[in-house]
């Protein structure tokens, strides 16, 4: 086997960056590995206008030059047909949906899509694709991405005409729920949730950097993700959800969901797919069917990944990374 991996330059679906002064890191460790990343909006005032996405994205470009992010805003129901007009104008791609209180800074959700409804119309003319967070506020939470699928089938059955993903699709349900629906929907899949179930979160000892949300699920679930990882459907392809909180932060008594995996997505990627014996799926989960349901175009170019063992740092910009500490095969060039 050669030692080498060439892949076409890859993006990333679904990355939180944050700002200030964290943003210039975060932003970096992305750029090492992708060539482009979709940003979520979840900061503080969220980004939910036109001139705050602008502005974020000069910020982002500024901080890692060579990384060209991919801007998404919050969807929320005041936002009027003009500012979704104004939003695509300045370079959005998508529409966030938060669910009330079910993440990171998602205070004033939706508490049920059909919210969002009187907005359909323009979000069908603009192009724009709308993300959803897939949880249901207020449920169990094992049980809150299946209670989402309900009314998020709906709405993407009533409007075949604009574009769904499903972020970070976290059980079977949703990976069934998402293979039967229209050419219109399709699902981000996290490098965390290919490898971990709840057991890993808090089987034995407590480990609050798996804490995410969707919380990992069961491993019948775990599973039903690796088949559609593995399944060269082009309605599932890859979106982190790196999401880096401080280690105070998650070594707490109320720890944030989020797992950083950014640190080692590309390489633990690769692992995954090539430990399952599946590495010629990986050029399209990563670097081709994103783009295509994003209709962008695929990326010129290529990454190479070199067959080196390395370790994946206890800590990096004061976050502690997806795998601390544990080896990993395939080393980003
Ligand atoms: O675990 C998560 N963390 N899930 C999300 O949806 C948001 C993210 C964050 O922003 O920290
Ligand atoms: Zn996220």
């Amino acid at each position: 086997m050669s030692a080498d991996w060439i892949l076409p330059r890859p993006d990333d679906f679904h990355v939180h960056l944050r700002q200030g002064e964290d943003l210039p890191a975060y932003a970096m460790e992305a750029a090492r590995r992708f060539a482009r990343v979709l940003v979520m909006p979840n900061l503080v005032p969220p980004v939910s206008e036109a001139a705050g996405l602008g502005d974020y994205r000069d910020r982002i470009r500024l901080a890692a030059p060579g990384l060209e992010p991919l801007m998404a805003f919050k969807l929320l129901p005041s936002v009027s047909p003009e500012d979704l007009l104004a939003l695509a104008r300045a370079g959005a791609v998508a529409g966030k949906v938060y669910p009330e209180g079910v993440t990171t800074n998602s205070e004033n959700g939706i508490s049920d899509l059909r919210e969002l409804e009187p907005l359909m119309a323009s979000i069908a003319k603009t192009n724009l694709v709308v993300c959803c967070h897939g949880e249901k506020p207020g449920v169990f939470s094992m049980e809150r991405e299946e209670a989402f699928l309900e009314e998020f089938s709906e709405m993407a059955c009533r409007h075949g005409d604009v574009r769904f993903v499903l972020e970070h699709v976290s059980t079977a349900a949703a990976v069934r729920a998402v293979t039967e629906l229209g050419p219109n929907v399709a699902a981000t899949i996290t490098l965390h949730h290919l490898e971990i179930t709840l057991d890993d979160v808090v089987g034995g000892m407590l480990k609050p950097h798996l804490f995410c949300k969707p919380i990992a699920k069961r491993p019948q679930d775990r599973q039903a993700l690796r088949e559609a990882a593995f399944s060269a459907n082009p309605k599932f392809f890859f979106g982190s959800d790196s999401a880096p909180h401080r280690k105070d932060r998650k070594e707490c008594a109320a720890g944030c969901a989020g797992v950083y995996s950014m640190p080692c997505a590309l390489e633990a990627l690769a692992q995954v797919f090539d430990d399952a014996g599946q590495r010629d799926k990986l050029p399209d989960f990563v670097a081709g069917f994103g783009a295509d349901f994003y209709r962008l175009p695929r990326n010129p170019g290529t990454v190479r990944l070199v067959r080196e063992d390395w370790k994946v740092p206890e800590i990096v910009d004061g976050v502690v990374p997806y795998k601390a500490g544990e080896a990993l095969r395939w080393k980003v060039i």
